[in-house]
């Protein structure tokens, strides 16, 4: 059983250990989460220079649409604005400042009628984001920066929570994919050669998804280890999204979170994530503790590059 909240009065430690059960939470859009999608929506029509960013695809070529949202990505992850508002966001939502740590946001730019699929327009095959060296603490944060439906919106298949998946994270390591699978992003047009982590097993998804679908600005927050995918888009309009993770400092101490059905990832993400009151990384200490593979020669152990992060 999952059960969707819709605003909850629970605490947030009681939020966090519900999470970690597999349940889904739902926020109305707040003053916070308006403001940074209104901020991300001028970078998007700013990119696109007039054009409806939502019909663009229509009247370009694939190459030119790319060549928009290439830059487009890291110009909004990187800007030091987009930090600013996660952290109003997150204090409007109750998370402690001092123990929240998040990582910068992603900008998700999912075409219609498989335009676009690949690279920069990834469409999100089935994974838990533990497949990609995720602990397991780890709280997904969504938002859709226009008005979606349950045909442009994300996909849960619940019944993985409980369940494992043969998969591909035995052969994940996170300091490689910083050093070969992010660069190529931008050039993975017609299809996308990067090893990512994936299902090895037939999945029953049919008539088993789990659709959200909050207002524009509106949030949806889960475990990372929930099994979910991008709905392939058909609703005629390019969605854009943007989502990031969080932890809480004393549940990545504690070694709490969902349970490992599956994972066998090595390396960790826990070097990418800024405490919230002064952008501090957590103690290499405890990070080590979940650093279970060693660093590969020639891997890099926080991506730096402006480029446009898949996962
Ligand atoms: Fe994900």
């Amino acid at each position: 059983m999952i059960t969707v909240y819709h605003d909850s009065d629970l605490s947030e430690e009681e939020r966090r250990a519900r999470i970690y059960d597999g349940h889904l939470f739902v926020f109305t859009p707040s003053n916070a989460a308006r403001a940074l999608c209104d901020f991300t929506e001028e970078l998007i029509e700013d990119a696109f220079g007039g054009q409806d960013p939502r019909k663009a695809q229509y009247d370009m070529s694939v190459e030119d649409f790319v060549a928009i949202v290439a830059p487009l990505q890291p110009r909004f992850i990187h800007h030091p604005k987009t930090k600013e508002l996660i952290v109003d966001l997150l204090n409007e939502v109750a998370c402690d400042p001092e123990k929240t740590y998040f990582d910068v946001p992603r900008m998700r730019v999912s075409t219609s009628s498989g335009y676009l699929t690949s690279g920069v327009g990834y469409q999100l095959h089935p994974h838990r984001d533990n497949w990609y060296s995720a602990p397991p603490s780890q709280l997904n944060w969504w938002l859709p920066i226009y008005p979606i439906g349950s045909d442009s919106t994300v996909a849960f298949h619940p019944r993985y929570f409980r369940q494992g998946v043969k998969n591909g994270s035995r052969g994940f390591n996170y300091y490689e994919w910083n050093s070969e699978g992010r660069k190529n992003a931008a050039s993975q047009i017609h299809e996308d050669t990067r090893n990512q982590p994936k299902a090895e097993e037939e999945l029953e998804l049919a008539d088993q998804d789990v659709r959200l679908v909050p207002k524009r600005a509106g949030i949806m927050l889960f475990s990372g280890a929930h099994l979910h995918s991008t709905v392939p888009n058909t609703s005629g309009l390019t969605r854009f999204s943007i989502d990031f993770r969080t932890v809480n400092y004393d549940d990545v101490v504690a070694h709490r979170g969902a349970p490992n059905q599956d994972w066998e990832f090595t390396g960790t993400t826990l070097r990418d994530l800024m405490r919230c009151t002064d952008l501090a990384h957590l103690p290499e200490e405890i990070i080590e503790a979940y650093d279970k593979g060693s660093k590969p020669e020639g891997g890099t152990l926080i991506y730096r590059p402006a480029d446009a992060p898949v996962r």
